[in-house]
């Protein structure tokens, strides 16, 4: 490969700017076998995007999402977009011949999730990644190789949890309140998230989602006007009230089985008050067991029950020492914490790795893993709406 890749990034608002940032930063803390060239930003509003691209060093602003995915130059497209147009622009984009990096959930719906997957299996030259970005957490890649090390041994419990506050009864109906938009509410913004993470630090599968609840506290909010923020929910119907139907879920928990006999729990909301962004993990097996919460981000809590009893007590590990802890040598000297733009920078390091041919630290999630992740998403969806366990075998 050439010693530059050229970014065409889809989407410039809240991912927008993880995105821009990781790709400005990368090949100054990592070092890479590729530089990444922040060639094209693709987006709705021309002057918006003018400003966005002067401001971020963006060489070129495109309007049409189209043009921008086909450009000759272009050899990464990146979609940072609202779930619904990520099965037509990353399929867009493998049929130009480029590498996609798509954010989560990989699609609005199974059968969108499907095609992509399909999509990357007929264009196996070509690279697929997709955001789900906190695995690059050192902590969370920490546990993940603990895990590894058997020091979890035989894993019985996982507790997923994916706790915020923000969807307050004022927020207006942004397109993430809108099934068309976003396919689901807290499951596929929240809980895609700790499904991503429970199957990667376990490297196992779940078989049978055995009981799922999904709640809509807040069943109407108001239309925003057209440019605030976050934009208008696609197909929203208004009311008379100018207020619209929320089409998605507030809140959904589930129950799962893991083919190597863990039980486990799955808990995402929006309306958790109190909690900002408590993405988090426990897992206990008969070793020893780790906590982590992304509120603070750089601790990881392990127990080794292989101790002697009278010192066996939960450890504060402080996930910041350079060459033991995973990412952290690109970063600062041990307690200079990172934050949440660096799990960005850390995933973009290694998807360059992976194009020049390089192994990630750890693995990177593909159109097909993240295929996997909905699948169970879709038997928690059919579960909470039959009142029923449904067995992964099932969905397919
Ligand atoms: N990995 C994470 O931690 C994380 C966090 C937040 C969001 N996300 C995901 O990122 C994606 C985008 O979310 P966001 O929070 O950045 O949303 P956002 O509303 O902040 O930004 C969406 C962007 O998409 C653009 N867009 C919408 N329709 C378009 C079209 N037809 N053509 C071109 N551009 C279009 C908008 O103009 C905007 O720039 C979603 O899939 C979301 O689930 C991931």
């Amino acid at each position: 490969m050439s010693k530059s890749v050229n970014v065409c990034l889809i989407g410039q608002k809240f991912m927008g700017r993880t995105h821009s940032n990781a790709y400005l930063k990368v090949a100054k803390f990592f070092d890479l076998p590729a530089e990444p060239q922040m060639y094209c930003i693709s987006g709705r509003n021309r002057a918006e995007l003018e400003a966005f691209a002067r401001r971020w060093g963006w060489q070129h602003a495109q309007t049409d999402w189209q043009k921008a995915v086909t450009d000759p130059q272009v050899d990464l497209v990146d979609v940072g977009t609202p779930n619904h147009l990520h099965c037509e622009m990353s399929i867009a984009a493998l049929e130009a011949g480029k590498h996609v990096a798509c954010e989560k959930p990989l699609a609005g719906t199974l059968a969108e999730a499907r095609q992509m997957r399909d999509a990357a299996k007929k264009h196996r030259k070509q690279q697929t990644f997709v955001w789900y970005n906190y695995r690059r957490t050192p902590a969370v890649a920490l546990a993940y190789q603990l895990a590894r090390e058997g020091r979890l041994g035989r894993i019985y419990h996982v507790r997923a949890f994916y706790l915020q506050e923000w969807a307050k009864p004022d927020v207006p109906l942004l397109w993430r309140f809108d099934k068309q938009a976003a396919g689901s509410g807290a499951h596929g913004d929240l809980g895609a998230h700790i499904i991503d993470m429970a199957r990667f630090i376990t490297a196992d599968e779940i078989t049978e989602v055995t009981g799922a609840i999904q709640e809509t506290f807040i069943k109407e909010r108001s239309i925003p006007s057209q440019g605030a923020k976050g934009g208008i929910a696609g197909g929203a119907k208004s009311s008379a009230q100018g207020k619209g139907k929320v089409t998605i879920d507030d809140a959904t928990l589930f129950l799962a089985k893991f083919k190597q006999g863990a039980v486990a729990t799955f808990e995402a909301t929006r309306m958790a008050t109190g909690n900002q962004n408590k993405n988090g993990i426990e897992i206990n097996g008969d070793k020893g067991s780790i906590y982590f919460n992304f509120e603070s981000m750089n601790e990881l809590m392990y127990y080794d029950a292989t101790l002697p009893r009278k010192v066996q007590g939960w450890q504060r590990i402080l996930v910041t020492n350079g060459p033991n802890h995973p990412y952290v040598s690109a970063w600062w000297p041990d307690g200079h914490g990172l934050g949440y733009e660096h799990t960005f920078i850390n995933q973009t390091a290694d998807m360059i790795n992976a194009l020049g041919g390089r192994r990630p630290l750890v693995p990177l999630v593909d159109f097909e893993d993240a295929y996997q992740t909905q699948r169970v998403m879709e038997a928690a969806v059919i579960s909470a709406r039959q009142r029923s366990a449904v067995k992964l075998s099932e969905i397919k």
